[in-house]
């Protein structure tokens, strides 16, 4: 299992963190998550240096948590604050400081910082979420495959006419054009005259005769975001973040973000069954492609039109190993789509 390490993923919707700790898997660690005695959110590794209980088990008290074998308590920095075996006067035994990770909470979401030391920056901000003008809302998704199948299959075009047939693009496969550029942590492939988007969804939403702007990009450590613009006044922006659970486990987390010039009836429904639907599909495919490598090993044919796979699968590379992919890369490459 690739780990990358010095970046912020999502433990859990903050929703899911109330006045009972809960243990979420992120990148390799389990950790269980709590609220202190101010309501902040805590994470320290699930595990108490008694005797290994699952601290997750326990409840909290007092804004610590407190484990449910033999009572040891545990204070957001996970020191150990309480022996309730010991008679009063005998401390608790020293330097029993429970590994602990920084949470920040943003968008709506418990986001927590992998690696070692302190954070160097924020977590990455979902894209026009919150803005004034676009209005999102949230999907959560379980797929069965590893980082980097998901992350190539939302940024992959050629897979939607046949795994999405009619959904978002339909009729003949056109030539088109498209300049993929990549930088030490993005990599991003901009179509340059691709003809406008033509499934029943895109048609509900977006204008006739205008022309689409299509982004499709990859984000250090595991994000994707994909744009359609039409002028100034329409925009589409789906953005994903993957956070690894276990071996070939991945939970998504799928802002959907738009901006519209005129407020069209039940359209927030309309995108929640819509984008469900093409999740649902995705999550089939590659469920069936775990299968297969799991079967038949990871041997796979690139070709020019699999713009952004093997970009990806080289920077996130080279983040495990702790390097900056330092040299930018411009390429034009013509597909059909
Ligand atoms: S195992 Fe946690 S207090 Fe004993
Ligand atoms: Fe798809």
């Amino acid at each position: 299992m690739l780990r990358l390490n010095d970046h912020w993923y999502i433990a859990a919707p903050r929703r899911e963190l109330s006045s009972e700790p809960i243990r979420r898997n992120v990148e390799g660690e389990v950790l269980v998550l709590f609220r202190d005695e101010t309501g902040t959110a805590r994470a320290l590794r699930d595990r108490c240096a008694h005797r290994g209980m699952a601290l997750s088990e326990g409840r909290v008290v007092d804004g610590t948590i407190e484990c449910p074998y033999h009572g040891w308590r545990y204070d957001g920095a996970g020191d150990l604050v309480e022996v309730p075996a010991l008679c009063p006067g005998e401390c608790p035994p020293q330097g029993r400081r429970m590994q602990s990770f920084s949470v920040v909470e943003q968008d709506d979401h418990l986001w927590v910082w992998i690696g070692s030391g302190e954070p160097t920056s924020g977590p990455y901000h979902f894209t026009h979420y919150g803005d004034p003008g676009w209005r999102s809302f949230f999907m959560n998704t379980r797929f069965e495959a590893t980082v980097e199948d998901c992350l190539e299959n939302f940024l992959d075009v050629p897979h939607t006419i046949f795994v999405h047939p009619g959904l978002f693009r339909r009729g003949e496969l056109a030539p088109t054009r498209a300049r993929v550029t990549r930088e030490s942590d993005t990599v991003v492939a901009e179509f340059l005259n691709e003809a406008p988007l033509q499934g029943w969804g895109p048609r509900l939403v977006f204008p006739k005769g205008t022309v689409m702007r299509h982004t499709d990009r990859f984000i250090l450590p595991s994000i994707t975001r994909v744009d359609y613009s039409f002028g100034e006044e329409y925009g589409f922006v789906i953005t994903s973040q993957c956070t690894q659970r276990e071996e070939s486990v991945v939970d998504v987390t799928t802002a959907i973000t738009w901006r519209l010039p005129r407020s069209i009836p039940m359209l927030s429904t309309f995108l929640r069954w819509y984008c469900r639907r093409v999740i649902r599909q995705d999550v089939d495919m590659l469920r069936v492609q775990g299968q297969q490598h799991a079967l038949f090993g990871r041997a796979f044919t690139h070709t020019e039109a699999d713009l952004l796979g093997r970009h990806i699968a080289r920077l996130r590379r080279r983040s495990a190993e702790g390097l900056v992919e330092d040299k930018k890369t411009v390429e034009e490459v013509q597909l059909r789509i």
